[in-house]
This record gives structure tokens, C-alpha cells and sequence, in this order.
């Protein structure tokens, strides 16, 4: 999903959106653009394919002198990485220029309609299709309020935008399933899609839902379009620091979050207790609760599972965002579906959400961004406390929604105080682990060059491995393959030949003794074993050590993430910004 900014107040425009711009990169990065209102009145377009800096240094985006202004920078969706299908675009008329967030999926039928009535487009993307309709609305509305909503009732999908407009010198900031945050100022006014990219100008914030349109000029006027009204909301303030979006003297974010995790993970512990009882009590009351997540909030999903299932002795069977309508019709009024997501946005679980709501089921979310839509959707929640997780890979997040979901397990059969005890035994070792980066990094050189890298484990460890899988192909394009060790006699020992490595985890429970059965199957095959385990097997060909605690496979992830990270830099990668992907995936 894309990242959009705008910018109207006293100071030149472009630095800020620049700045900005830099802090939503995450967000993608196939190309990138802005928009300003210069001294003659004109809109000015600068745009580019590739990475911010890459572009500023051929556009010199500081050149436009405006003190209003738009940015985007792009995930594509509809239309391939081209120069022409760079945000912003403007109407035919030159009045607008457009910045979107989302899918248009009616978009080729409008667009015919437009081209028949003149209409000329310059790129191939869906987001093109809006500025011309509001253009067209707007010939005969004559009143860009009436244009825009006749606009959303006509456009079809995920469209958040802000349209700068010539005539006024406004942004008009447009909400519909993207997010969309308005920073508030000092005598200036952001629009973003995500706050921490105005937090060092002002920690002030409105959130707007769908169908409002917020018009910045040195007012915030807000109307809520399917009402009809102008509305007044509440400016909240974000609890997030710069400082926290910020590397901090770190090479990359992901690496910063890694080393966060330990202190991160305590104020994961510290919920609120009326908050962690009341949904305690919703989750022992209910009939049915089912886990909703994606990627690696999924895998956070798979591990809460099976402590539900040991500890608690329920089935919270885990499903994947983008399979929920398979599972659909298992949700009815006496269903509780959970759904984990860091940023909150993510399609797939909001998409599912709605299908659940509609059906009369309960939603109960773990997100870690206040304010983020899943959240607003949810009757409870719990938030992660982890702070901004920048870098593309989840890491801090995954390893605090792990520990909140295994402390509610233990919560659930009242041993919230001996979950407790054990959880800091995690967090302890979580310390312990960042001194071996080096250590790790030296080791991870064993499977560089390696096409195929194999992961096993059982019970926990199993969707650990599975974490371990995602990350290592997420950052080092590695084709890693995470398998139950009692499935390899099924069909991967097939694949296991002299030099094929194999990353055992070998936690000191009851997959122990299997476990040793399986890395044999592989050493009798010339297979390599990295074992990580607490103690030191001779049949391991490298070993990375784990000390011996009652949840000693939660304790494995960090060093998977620590794997992955520097197998990533070692190929020469920017974890940060893995190809092809983006932070939050806020299209379906
Ligand atoms: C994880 O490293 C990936 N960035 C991705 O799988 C991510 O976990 C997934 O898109 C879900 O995001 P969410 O937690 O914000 O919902
Ligand atoms: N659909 C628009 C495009 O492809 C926006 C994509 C997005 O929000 O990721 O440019």
C-alpha cells in the first residue's frame, strides 16, 4: 500500500513533505512524487520511479516553493512501475493534482466513460481515473464538496486521497478504507497515512473514518459526507516520540526493533489489568473464538493456539486473513473472532472482520498502531505497546504479540502470576541473545549461498520455524522451507541430499527425543544440522545455544530474526525495504 502526505501552513512545503515522505517509505517505494502550489498559482509536478533519494537527487523535489503541497510514494497495484503511473496526477484542466491510497475497482469502466466525454489520461493506473471524475463531477456540481461525494458514490473500493486544488489552495483529505490521519499544528496542518510521519511537527492527530473529507487550508474544516454535515472531532494525542521512527545510530530499523525486543516485550506485559480481565472473561464465555491474522501475525496466531489448546484445553483454531470467507460460516452470534495485526490495517483481517460483524460474531483485536481501524472496529482490545515498528519485517511486534497472547493463555487457566514468571524468563534471554548477533551473523555464512534452506520443528517450535521460513525469504530471498520435523519422511526427505542445510529447533520439551529422530533421518542423507537447542548434540553440525526455561521455543525467535537480518545484509539486501513488498497491506 502506498504513503501519502500533504502539507499547508506558513513554511515552504517541500521540506517537510520530503521529510515526511522519507518516514512513510516503508509503505513502498516503487516510485514517488509531489505536487505544490507555487507562487504563480500553478500546480508543479516533480516524479520518479525508485527510491526517494534516487529520485530527489534527478527531480529536486526542494525546488518547488510552495507553502501547500502533496507527496506520495508508491506500492503498485494497477499499472506497472513506469514514470507516467507516478503519483500525483492532475485533471485535464490543470486545477487538481491527486495522491490515492488504495484499489479503484471499478476503475476501467469509469475511465472508459471519462475518455468518451474527452477526458485525456496520461498512465495506466486505477488512481488516475479519480482526479478526472472529480473534474467531470465538478462541471456540473460547480462545488467540489458535491463533486467529491458524488465521486466516492460513484468509485467503487479502498480510495483515501488528498486533492490539492489550484483555485483555493486547499487539500481536500478523503477517507474510504485506507487510513488517513490529520495532523494538527501549530498554524499548520498535516495528512498522512500514517502519524509518524509528521511526529516531529506536532503529536496532535484527528482520525478520520470513511466517507469524511477533512479540507486543510489555515483551518481543519471536517465533513462526514454520507451524513451530509460538517462534524467536529476529537484531536487526540499520539503517545509515539519522533525519536521512536527514528534508527537511533542503528544500520537499519529491523535491527533496531530486534534489539528492542527485551524492553519492548515488558511493556507488552504491563496491560491494563481490567482490560486483560475483561477479555479473559469474553474468551472463557464464549462458545467459539477463532484467531484471524496475516503473515506473521498469522504465525503469532498459530503459536497462541496450541497454548490455548495445552494450557487451556480450548480449540482457538487460527485462520489465515485471506482464507476467511472458506471459514465464514462457522461465525454466528455465539462466535468471538481475535484478530492480531500490528498496523491494524491490514485488508485481509478487515475484510474478514466485516463478514464476522455481519454475522453477529464479536471481534476482539491485539494491534499495536492506537486509533488503527481494526482496533476501531473491535468491541475490545489489547495494544502491544511495542511502539512504531518501521522496518517492513515484524519483528518487536511478532515477538509482543507472541507474549501477550501466551500471557492470556495462562490468564485464561488462572495462572496469570506463573505465566508471568515465565514470560520474563523469555524476556531475560530475549537480552541474552542480542550479545550473540555477531556470533549468529558469523554462523548464518554456513546457508549464504544456499538456493534451498530447510527449517524443522514440533509443537511450538513448529510455527517458529515457520516465522524463521517468512523472514528469511521476506529479507534474504532465500527459498526457506519451515516443515513439522515428523512430516520430512512424508515428502521433503526427498529433497534432502549431501550439503542441504537444515536448521534444526530443538527445545528441551516434549518434541526433544523426535526431534533427534528426524535430524538423524536428515545427517544419514548429508544433510547439514544447525541445531538450536539447550544442549550441545553431537549430531548437530553447528549449534546456536539456548538456555533451558519452561518456553524455550519462544525464546528461538529472536535468533531466527537475527538469522534472517544479517543473511540479508550479507546478500548485499536492505532489510528495511524488501523488494516487492511493503509494511502494511492495505489493499485485498
Ligand atoms: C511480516 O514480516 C510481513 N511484513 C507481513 O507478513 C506482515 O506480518 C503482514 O502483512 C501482516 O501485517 P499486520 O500485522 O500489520 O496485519
Ligand atoms: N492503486 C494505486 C496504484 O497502483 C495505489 C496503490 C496503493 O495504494 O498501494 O498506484
Amino acid at each position: 500500500m502506498c504513503g501519502i502526505i500533504g502539507y499547508t501552513g506558513k513554511q515552504k512545503a517541500s521540506p517537510i513533505l520530503l521529510a515526511s515522505l522519507k518516514r512513510l517509505e516503508y509503505r513502498g517505494y516503487d516510485s514517488c512524487g509531489m505536487a505544490s502550489l507555487n507562487g504563480n498559482n500553478i500546480i508543479v509536478v516533480r516524479k520518479g520511479t525508485g527510491r526517494i533519494e534516487r529520485v530527489n537527487a534527478k527531480v529536486d523535489f526542494l525546488s518547488l516553493t510552495g507553502k501547500v503541497g502533496i507527496a506520495h510514494t508508491r506500492w503498485a497495484t494497477h499499472g506497472n512501475v513506469t514514470m507516467e503511473n507516478a503519483h500525483p496526477f492532475t485533471s485535464c484542466d490543470g486545477e487538481y493534482a491527486l495522491v490515492h491510497n488504495g484499489i479503484l475497482e471499478n476503475y476501467v469502466e469509469l475511465k472508459r466513460q471519462l475518455v468518451e466525454k474527452g477526458h485525456h489520461f496520461t498512465s495506466t493506473t486505477d488512481t488516475e481515473v479519480l482526479v478526472h471524475l472529480i473534474e467531470e463531477n465538478m462541471k456540473q456540481a460547480k462545488d467540489i464538496i458535491k463533486a467529491i461525494k458524488e465521486t466516492s458514490e460513484q468509485a467503487k473500493g479502498a480510495f483515501t486521497f488528498l486533492l490539492l486544488s489550484k483555485k483555493s489552495g486547499d487539500i481536500y483529505c478523503f477517507r474510504k478504507d485506507s487510513p488517513l490521519i490529520i495532523g494538527v499544528g501549530e498554524n499548520e496542518f498535516f495528512a498522512s497515512s500514517d502519524m509518524t510521519s509528521f511526529l516531529e511537527y506536532t503529536n496532535k492527530a484527528i482520525i478520520l473514518e470513511n466517507y469524511e473529507l477533512a479540507i486543510l487550508n489555515d483551518e481543519c474544516t471536517i465533513y462526514d459526507l454520507a451524513a451530509g454535515k460538517e462534524i467536529k472531532k476529537e484531536i487526540s494525542t499520539i503517545d509515539w516520540t519522533a525519536e521512536q521512527a527514528t534508527k537511533d545510530g542503528y544500520p537499519h530499523f529491523m535491527l533496531k526493533e530486534i534489539f528492542e525486543e527485551a524492553e519492548v516485550s515488558k511493556q507488552a506485559l504491563d496491560q491494563d489489568p481490567a482490560k486483560l480481565a475483561e477479555l479473559v472473561t469474553l474468551l472463557t464465555q464464549a462458545k467459539n473464538v477463532y484467531f484471524l491474522g496475516s503473515g506473521t501475525s498469522y504465525r503469532a496466531c498459530l503459536i497462541a493456539s496450541i497454548y490455548f489448546a495445552k494450557l487451556c484445553h480450548r480449540n482457538f483454531m487460527p485462520i489465515l486473513g485471506s482464507e476467511f470467507k472458506t471459514y465464514q460460516n462457522l461465525f454466528d452470534n455465539e462466535t468471538v473472532l481475535f484478530a492480531i495485526s500490528q498496523s491494524g490495517e491490514t485488508a485481509d483481517v478487515l475484510e474478514g472482520i466485516k463478514i464476522a460483524k455481519s454475522k453477529g460474531a464479536k471481534v476482539v483485536s491485539l494491534v499495536n498502531v492506537m486509533g488503527s481501524t481494526i482496533m476501531r472496529e473491535s468491541e475490545q482490545f489489547l495494544t502491544l505497546n511495542a511502539g512504531p515498528e518501521i522496518a517492513v519485517a515484524s519483528t518487536k511486534a511478532f515477538t509482543s504479540q507472541v507474549l501477550i497472547l501466551v500471557m492470556l493463555a495462562y490468564a485464561l487457566n488462572n495462572q496469570l502470576a506463573e505465566g508471568k514468571e515465565h514470560l520474563n524468563e523469555v524476556i531475560f534471554q530475549f537480552e541474552i541473545i542480542m550479545k550473540q548477533s555477531d556470533f549468529i551473523k558469523e554462523l548464518s555464512k554456513e546457508v549464504l549461498n544456499k538456493q534451498n534452506l530447510f527449517l524443522i520443528g514440533r509443537g511450538v517450535a513448529f510455527p517458529v520455524a515457520m516465522e524463521g521460513e517468512l523472514k528469511i525469504k521476506e529479507i534474504a530471498y532465500i527459498h526457506a522451507d519451515a516443515l513439522a520435523g515428523g512430516e520430512l519422511k512424508h515428502h521433503t526427505l526427498a529433497l534432502i541430499e549431501p550439503g542441504v542445510s537444515c536448521i534444526a529447533l530443538v527445545p528441551n520439551d516434549e518434541t526433544k527425543d523426535d526431534m533427534i529422530n528426524n535430524i538423524m533421518q536428515i545427517k544419514a542423507r548429508g544433510g547439514i544440522i544447525i541445531g538450536i537447542s539447550s544442549e550441545k548434540l553431537d549430531i548437530f553440525d553447528h549449534y546456536i545455544p539456548l538456555a533451558k526455561v519452561a518456553l524455550e521455543p519462544i525464546v528461538i525467535i529472536p535468533i531466527l530474526q537475527l538469522i534472517a537480518y544479517h543473511l540479508s545484509i550479507l546478500r548485499g539486501n536492505d532489510p528495511d525495504f524488501p523488494r516487492n513488498l511493503a509494511k502494511s497491506v492495505t489493499v485485498l
